[in-house]
C-alpha cells in the first residue's frame, strides 16, 4: 500500500544522548499509520546541498538496535544560521529560501525538528515563513527550554557527571586532594546542581549564584576539621570569575566556547586551603554514549506524541514533559522563556538542606 503521508525529520544544534531514540519513535508511530518518514542530514543544513540530503528512514532499520546508540544518525550541526548563513567571503547571506523551497520540493506534509532553543527558533520562523506545520521535540543536555520539566539528553548527561564524580571520590581520599569537576550547561546550572547533589559534592558552583573564595575555603576548613581529608566541588561551565567575566575559549574559525572556569577555581581553592587540587573538565562525554532509561522513555513518548499531533492537524507545538505526563505547547512560548535554575528551587533547598556550600554563603550545622 503507498504511503498515507510523508513527513520529515531532523537533529539540530548540539548532539546528546537520546536523539536516535526519538527518531525511532516518530518512525515506528508513522508506521502504524502508513505514513512515510524521510530524514534531513546535518539538520536544516542537508537543504542547502544540492541535491537536498535525504535518507528514507526504513522502519525495518530504524528500530531497538539504533534507539540504544548515542549521537544521531542523521547528522547535526550548531554552526550556520540559515537567516544570516556565513559564506566563503566572509559575508552573512539569509538562505532562508533556498531552505524552504529545497522542503517543499521533498513533498513532506509536515517537519519533526528535534533541537534547543536556537534550533527551534530557527525552525520554527523557517516554519513561519514557508507555511508548512512544524513539531519541535526539545532535547539539551543544558535542561534550558522553558515549558518542559525536561528535555531529551538531560538524563544521561546527569548520569555522566555523577559517574564521574563516583570515580573522583576515591581518588580524591586516597591523595588528600580537593577534586574540581567542570561540568557543561551552558548559562543553566542543571547539570551541575542535580550531578552535584546525586554524587555527594561539597560544594557545587552554579552560573546563577555568584560566589566568594572564602565561603568555599571556610566550607572546606569546617570539612578538614571534622577529620575528612578530601572534597568534591562541582562547578558549572559558565560561572563566573570574582571579576564578573565567564572563562571563553576562541576557537579556530571564530568559534567561541565556554570552558576551563574549573582550573581557575581549583587554583584559588589551592591557595585558599593551601591544599592540592586537580581539575577534570569532562566535557563532550556528557553528550555522548548509550542513553539512559529516562531519556529512552521521555525520547519515545516524545516522537509518539509529535506524530500524533500531525495527525491531529495541530502546527507550531513543541512536544513537552509536565507532571508525569506528555503535554504539547506553543514552540514560541517553550524558547521565549529560558529556564535557569530557581534561586529558591526545591534541587537548591536540598543541597542547601545537605549542607553543600554553593559557594554564597558558608553552610551552617546544629
Ligand atoms: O548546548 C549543549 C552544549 O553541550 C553546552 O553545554 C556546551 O556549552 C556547548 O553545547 C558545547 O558546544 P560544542 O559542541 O560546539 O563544543
Amino acid at each position: 500500500m503507498p504511503p498515507a503521508k510523508r513527513i520529515a525529520i531532523l537533529t539540530s544544534g548540539g548532539d546528546c544522548a537520546g536523539l536516535n531514540a526519538v527518531i525511532r519513535a516518530v518512525v515506528a508511530r508513522a508506521e502504524a499509520l502508513n505514513w512515510e518518514v524521510i530524514g534531513i542530514r546535518d539538520g536544516a543544513h542537508g537543504l542547502l546541498q544540492n541535491p537536498a540530503e535525504y535518507v528514507r528512514l526504513d522502519p525495518a532499520n530504524i528500530d531497538t538496535v539504533v534507539m540504544r546508540q548515542g549521537g544521531t544518525i542523521l547528522g547535526t550541526t550548531n554552526k550556520g544560521d540559515p537567516f544570516a548563513y556565513p559564506m566563503p567571503d566572509g559575508t552573512l547571506k539569509d538562505r532562508s529560501g533556498e531552505i524552504i523551497s529545497a522542503f517543499k520540493k521533498l513533498g513532506c506534509e509536515a517537519l519533526i525538528g528535534i533541537g534547543g532553543d536556537g534550533s527551534l527558533a530557527i525552525l520554527s520562523r523557517l516554519a513561519r515563513q514557508g507555511g508548512f506545520p512544524l513539531i519541535g521535540v526539545p532535547k539539551t543536555i543544558d535542561n534550558d527550554l522553558g515549558s518542559t520539566e525536561m528535555s531529551v539528553g538531560f538524563d544521561t548527561a546527569v548520569a555522566v557527571a555523577t559517574e564521574a564524580l563516583d570515580r573522583l571520590q576515591p581518588t580524591a581520599a586516597s591523595h588528600d586532594r580537593i577534586m574540581i569537576l567542570e561540568v557543561m550547561g551552558r548559562d543553566a546550572g542543571h547539570i551541575a546542581l542535580t550531578a552535584g547533589i546525586a554524587g555527594g559534592a561539597d560544594v557545587i558552583l552554579l552560573p546563577e549564584i555568584p560566589y566568594d573564595i572564602k565561603n568555599i575555603a571556610a566550607h572546606i576548613k569546617g570539612i578538614r576539621e571534622k577529620g575528612r581529608n578530601f572534597a568534591l566541588v562541582v562547578v558549572s561551565e559558565a560561572v563566573r570569575t570574582a571579576e564578573g567575566s565567564s572563562v571563553i575559549n576562541d576557537l579556530y574559525g571564530g568559534q567561541k566556547r565556554l570552558g576551563g572556569i574549573g582550573h581557575v577555581i581549583g587554583e584559588q581553592i589551592a591557595a585558599a586551603c593551601d591544599a592540592e587540587t586537580r581539575v577534570t573538565v569532562l566535557g563532550h562525554v556528557q553528550r555522548g554514549g548509550q542513553p539512559s532509561a529516562q531519556d529512552r522513555l521521555l525520547a519515545s513518548a516524545f516522537g509518539v506524541h509529535a506524530v500524533n499531533l500531525i495527525q491531529q492537524g495541530k502546527v507550531d507545538r513543541m512536544v513537552a514533559w509536565s507532571n508525569r505526563k506528555v503535554i504539547d505547547v506553543p514552540i514560541a512560548e517553550a524558547i521565549a522563556h529560558y529556564q535557569v535554575v530557581e534561586k529558591d528551587g526545591t534541587l537548591v533547598r536540598t543541597a542547601r538542606g545537605l549542607g553543600i556550600c554553593l559557594g554564597d554563603s558558608v553552610p551552617t550545622r546544629g
